[in-house]
């Protein structure tokens, strides 16, 4: 039988203290802070906000994006397409690829109850919707996703772009949305300067496709990119009308040092388990509990302690400042260097406010790979 005390929805209403570690937390004020903060950068512009849902992949927090004016949901996995229809949201792009037989069965049978929209960059896998949308009397959105630099998936601007444009308008059960194009090899240059001057000139060739488009008599309603780091530059950017910045919600510490405007809201609860000398702690917590693609975490709001060593699976070596008399049993908290792979990890948020469980919200998109 489970203990109640290690199920995580009894927590609520309970101090800090008593959750069990390591856990995910994450400080409700600062995240609705985070949400109002963006929501206000939006609200004024004519772009507007679709907020990628692989950063935190909690359909709590999708909601309230939605609730804070929200246009839509970006995901990058079918899989998390399926969790955001589940919990409601209609309107969802999978700003991603959906290749092959099987996937694109599931795409199907989503566009029965949502609206997904999903990039394209092939002609193979055009006609492959088309066929699939067709057969199931269904009509799949579509966004041409062009290469702006990240050099990932995407098609050339100009006219490559414009040849899978008019074999979408050609086929029946696919709809020809607009342009998809992540600057993702910018959003996170340090020097704010250079990271502005770069996503002006990446995103030049993605505005004047899609004025080539709009030539041609094709409409095109949605072009859609940009991340946190880069928010502020592609949300102002004439031509572009969505942006998908996602991070901005939980944050990290590699994109605080970048975005301090945003709080620190994700962190992870880890217990000190020993005390192998009067200047270091092991914690309960190692590389299979943080995300840490951009560096070992930070320790957070505790003065003169860092990470001392990062390596292994399930501990992590804390030095310590001279005489501290944090103990074995006692908590601390780390922030992870990049959010998106840690919420991953994780099965539910631990909402808190002022040392109190407030809630806990599933992370349903967690582990949704497929
Ligand atoms: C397609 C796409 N859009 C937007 C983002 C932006 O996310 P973030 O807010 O983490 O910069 C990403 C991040 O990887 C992405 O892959």
């Amino acid at each position: 039988m489970v203990m109640s005390s290690m199920n995580p929805n009894n927590w609520k209403g309970k101090s800090l203290a008593e959750v069990d570690t390591p856990s995910l937390l994450l400080d409700g004020e600062a995240l609705r802070a985070n949400i109002a903060r963006i929501a206000a950068f939006f609200a004024n512009r004519p772009s507007g906000l679709r907020p990628h849902f692989k950063s935190h992949k909690c359909t709590r927090i999708s909601q309230l994006q939605m609730q804070a004016g929200a246009v839509g949901i970006t995901c990058a996995k079918l899989g998390e397409a399926e969790v955001l229809a589940d919990a409601g949201i209609r309107e969802i792009l999978i700003a991603n690829q959906i290749v092959g037989r099987v996937k694109i069965a599931r795409l199907v049978e989503l566009a029965k109850r949502a609206a997904p929209m999903v990039a394209v960059d092939s002609e193979t896998n055009i006609r492959m919707l088309s066929e699939a949308a067709t057969t199931a009397k269904v009509e799949i959105r579509v966004l041409v996703e062009v290469n702006i630099g990240l050099n990932r998936c995407g098609v050339q601007a100009g006219t490559p772009a414009l040849a899978l444009v008019r074999l979408i308008a050609s086929l029946p059960g696919i709809k020809f949305e607009g342009l998809q194009g992540y600057e993702g090899h910018l959003v996170d240059l340090r020097d704010e300067a250079e990271r502005a001057e770069k996503t002006r000139a990446a995103l030049g060739p993605l505005v004047e496709t899609r004025r080539l488009i709009e030539s041609a008599g094709i409409p095109v309603n949605i072009v859609t990119g940009g991340g946190t780091g880069t928010y502020t530059f592609t949300g102002d950017f004439p031509g572009v009308d969505e942006v998908q910045a996602g991070s901005y919600a939980a944050m990290d510490w590699y994109y605080f040092d970048i975005r301090p405007e945003f709080r620190q809201a994700m962190s992870i609860l880890a217990t000190v388990i020993s005390r192998p000398t009067p200047e270091l702690a092991i914690i309960d917590v190692g590389r299979k509990g943080v995300g840490a693609e951009f560096g070992p975490p930070r320790v957070k709001d505790f003065p003169g302690a860092s990470v001392a060593r990062f390596g292994s699976e399930e501990h992590t070596s804390i030095s310590l400042p001279k005489d501290c008399k944090l103990g074995v049993g006692d908590h601390l908290e780390l922030i992870p260097s990049h959010g998106c792979t840690t919420s991953n990890l994780y099965r539910e948020f631990v909402v808190h406010r002022d040392g109190v469980v407030e809630d806990v919200w599933p992370i349903e998109g967690s582990g949704r790979m497929r």
